[in-house]
C-alpha cells in the first residue's frame, strides 16, 4: 500500500474498486468521498436520483421509501438538516444538497409490518447512488446524524424511520493540496473489501463460495 506522501495530490483519485471478477463500471466507480465541488447540482440531476430510487424493487411493490430534498432552495431547511449531522459528518455541510431517506413501517396495503421497508429503502438508496455516479456526481450515505431531531425538525410522523442522510454534490477533480492531512489522507486512503470467499457460502451457513 503507497504512503499517502507518495501519492499524486494534484488530481483527485477515482478510486475504482480493484475488483477479483469483473462487475459494471458503474458500481466499481461509486465511492464515498467527503470533499465537494463549490458547484450546485441542477434540479434534473436531483430528479433523476429520486427517479432511480423510484424503480427500485421492493416487498409486494409497497415501495416504502420516501425522500426529504435539501436543495438550497429553501436555506433555512437545508441549514437544519446540517444540524441534524454529527460532528464526525461536519464535511458534509459542505454539499450543496442533503437527503434524508425514510422508510414507512407498515405495508400501505394492509398496515401489517413491513420486515423489508428497511432493506427495501436501502436499495432504491443504492439505486439513487449509483445514479448520482451514471450523472457526474457523488452521493454519500450517512447514518451519523440525529434522527430524533430530523423527526422533530422536519415533521416525519410515527410509523416512518429516518434512515440514512445522504449528502449530494460534485465530486473534486482538482489539486487536493488545500486540503487538511487528516481530509487528505481519508481521501486517498485505499478502499477494501472482504473477499467472496467470506461473504458467500455455499449451500450452508460457513461453507465459503468462490476462492
Ligand atoms: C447506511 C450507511 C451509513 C453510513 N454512514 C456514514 C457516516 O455517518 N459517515 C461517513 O463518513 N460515511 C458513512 N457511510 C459510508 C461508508 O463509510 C462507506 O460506504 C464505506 O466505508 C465504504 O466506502 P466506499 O463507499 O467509498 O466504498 C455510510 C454508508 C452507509 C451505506
Amino acid at each position: 500500500m503507497k504512503d499517502t506522501q507518495e501519492k499524486d495530490l494534484s488530481q483527485y483519485p477515482e478510486k475504482e474498486a480493484l475488483t477479483a471478477h469483473p462487475i459494471d463500471e458503474l458500481i466499481a466507480r461509486r465511492w464515498s468521498p467527503i470533499v465537494f465541488e463549490d458547484r450546485k447540482v441542477e434540479r434534473e440531476k436531483i430528479l433523476s436520483l429520486l427517479e432511480a430510487a423510484r424503480w427500485a424493487p421492493s416487498c409486494f411493490n409497497d415501495q416504502p421509501w420516501s425522500y426529504l430534498v435539501f436543495d438550497g432552495t429553501d436555506a433555512e431547511a437545508l441549514e437544519k438538516a446540517r444540524q441534524c449531522l454529527v460532528e464526525g459528518n461536519r464535511w458534509a455541510r459542505q454539499a450543496p444538497v442533503l437527503l434524508l431517506s425514510v422508510a414507512r413501517e407498515n405495508f400501505a396495503y394492509n398496515g401489517s409490518p413491513n420486515r423489508h421497508a428497511q432493506h427495501d429503502v436501502g436499495a432504491a438508496s443504492e439505486d439513487l447512488v449509483l445514479q448520482a455516479v451514471e450523472e457526474g456526481l457523488v452521493a454519500h450515505q450517512m447514518a451519523g446524524y440525529d434522527a430524533e431531531k430530523a423527526r422533530r425538525e422536519f415533521a416525519i410522523p410515527e410509523g416512518y424511520t429516518p434512515m440514512a442522510m445522504i449528502a449530494v454534490g460534485y465530486p473534486r477533480h482538482d489539486d487536493l493540496r488545500d486540503l487538511d492531512e487528516k481530509t487528505r489522507a481519508r481521501e486517498l486512503a485505499e478502499r477494501s473489501r472482504k473477499p467472496v470467499s467470506e461473504i458467500a457460502f455455499a449451500g450452508k451457513w460457513g461453507a465459503s463460495y468462490g476462492e
